[in-house]
C-alpha cells in the first residue's frame, strides 16, 4: 500500500477543512462518502467531486475500496461509529471530543489495539508548528517555572437547532471548544490536573452556553480557561512563568491568514516575536495517520492523553453542577 484511501462518514461541516488537505497530502487520496441518504451522499458527492457514494454509513465501512474513515458526527456518536469502523478494518481519525465517558475511551482503545487499526483523537492545532514550537520553549526553560496556563475560545452562531446545542448529541461550549484550551494546558503541563473546579451558564438549550475552568496540576501551575457561544469568535492563550510569558493570538486555529502572532515577553528584555513555519492546519494530522499507517509510526497523540482530556471534562461538568472542586 503506498496511498491511503479516504471516506468520509458524513456530510458534516467540518468535511470543508479536510478535503483540500487530504488531497493535497502527497500520500492520501479521498476516494468515498458516505451519508444517511443515497440522494445526500451522491448530491455531497457531486458537489465535491468525490468517486463514490454511499447511502448508509454501514455501506462505506463493508466497502474493500477505503483505507480510513474521517469522522465527524456529532460528539455522541464518535464512540459508536468508530468502533464499528475498527471492526470492519478501517483506520480511523476521529473528531474532538473523542467521546463522552471514560468506558467509550476505554473501549475505543481496546478496539484499536485488538484490530490493529490506526486510532486517534483529531485534535487538528496539537500537529501546527506553532504548537510544537511552544511545546519546545516550554520544554527548554525558556519560560523557567510554568505557573499559569490561559486560554479562550468563543464563538457565537445564529442556528439553535446547530448540534452543539443539542445534550442528547453530546452538545454543549465545554465539549466543544472549551476542549481546545483544556488540552492545550495538558500538554504545557505534562499530564491531567490534580484537581479542576468549574463553573456554566446553561441556556435554555439545556447545554452550557458558557463554561469557565480552572484546574491545578502536579507542579503547582494552575491553568484558567473558557468557552462561550455567547460573544462574538474570539480565542487567545497565554503561558505565564517565572522567566517569561508566551502570548498566542491564534492558538488552535494557527491559520496562515497572516493575522497569527506568537510573542515572548522575556523577564528582562525586549518582546521577541517568534517565527512559526507555515503549514496547513489540517494537514498534520492527515499525515499522522499517513505515517502510522505506511511507516509504522506511533501515533503523535496518546490515548492516555486522549482519556486525561474526557476525564478532565468529566470532571470540569461535575465541579461545575456539583459546587464541589473535584479531585481527578
Ligand atoms: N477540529 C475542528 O476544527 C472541528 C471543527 C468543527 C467541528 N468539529 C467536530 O466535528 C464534528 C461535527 O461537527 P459539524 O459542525 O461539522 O457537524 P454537522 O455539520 O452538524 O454535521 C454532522 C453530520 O453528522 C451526521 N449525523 C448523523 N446522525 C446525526 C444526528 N442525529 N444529528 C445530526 N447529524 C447527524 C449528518 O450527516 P449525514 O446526514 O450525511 O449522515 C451531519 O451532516 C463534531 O464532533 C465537532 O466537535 C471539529
Amino acid at each position: 500500500m503506498s496511498k491511503i484511501r479516504w471516506g468520509l462518514l458524513s456530510t458534516a461541516n467540518i468535511n470543508r477543512r479536510l478535503i483540500p488537505v487530504i488531497r493535497e497530502s502527497a500520500r492520501g487520496e479521498l476516494v468515498a462518502m458516505a451519508s444517511r441518504s443515497q440522494e445526500a451522499a451522491q448530491a455531497y458527492a457531486d458537489k465535491w467531486d468525490i468517486p463514490q457514494a454511499f447511502g448508509s454509513y454501514e455501506a462505506m465501512l463493508a466497502s474493500d475500496a477505503i483505507d480510513a474513515v474521517y469522522i465527524g458526527l456529532p460528539n455522541h456518536l464518535h464512540a459508536e461509529w468508530s468502533i464499528k469502523a475498527m471492526r470492519q478494518g478501517k483506520h480511523v481519525m476521529c473528531e474532538k471530543p473523542f467521546a463522552l465517558t471514560l468506558a467509550e475511551v476505554d473501549e475505543m482503545t481496546a478496539v484499536s489495539q485488538q484490530t490493529g487499526c490506526y486510532l486517534a483523537e483529531a485534535f487538528m492545532y496539537r500537529h501546527h508548528p506553532q504548537t510544537k514550537i511552544v511545546g519546545e520553549l516550554v520544554q527548554n526553560g525558556r519560560l523557567g517555572r510554568v505557573t499559569l496556563v490561559r486560554g479562550i475560545f468563543n464563538f457565537a452562531f445564529n442556528n439553535r437547532e446547530n448540534i452543539r446545542l443539542q445534550p442528547e448529541l453530546g452538545g454543549g461550549c465545554l465539549w466543544d471548544v472549551g476542549v481546545y484550551p483544556l488540552s492545550l494546558a495538558q500538554y504545557i503541563f505534562g499530564g491531567p490536573p490534580q484537581q479542576a473546579a468549574g463553573h456554566q451558564w446553561v441556556g435554555e438549550s439545556r447545554v452550557d452556553e458558557l463554561f469557565s475552568g480552572q484546574m491545578q496540576y502536579a507542579n503547582g501551575g494552575v491553568a484558567q480557561i473558557s468557552s462561550s457561544f455567547c460573544t462574538p469568535w474570539y480565542t487567545y492563550a497565554e503561558i505565564l512563568g517565572t522567566e517569561g510569558r508566551l502570548t498566542l493570538n491564534r492558538p488552535f486555529v494557527a491559520l496562515n491568514d497572516g493575522q497569527r502572532k506568537l510573542m515572548f515577553y522575556p523577564k528582562e528584555g525586549e518582546p521577541e516575536e517568534i517565527a512559526v513555519p507555515e503549514k496547513e492546519l489540517y494537514l498534520g494530522e492527515v499525515e499522522d495517520l499517513h505515517a502510522a499507517v505506511l511507516d509504522g509510526r506511533s501515533p503523535y497523540l496518546t490515548f492516555a492523553e486522549t482519556r486525561n482530556h474526557i476525564k478532565t471534562v468529566l470532571a470540569l461538568y461535575k465541579s461545575a453542577q456539583t459546587g464541589q472542586v473535584i479531585s481527578l
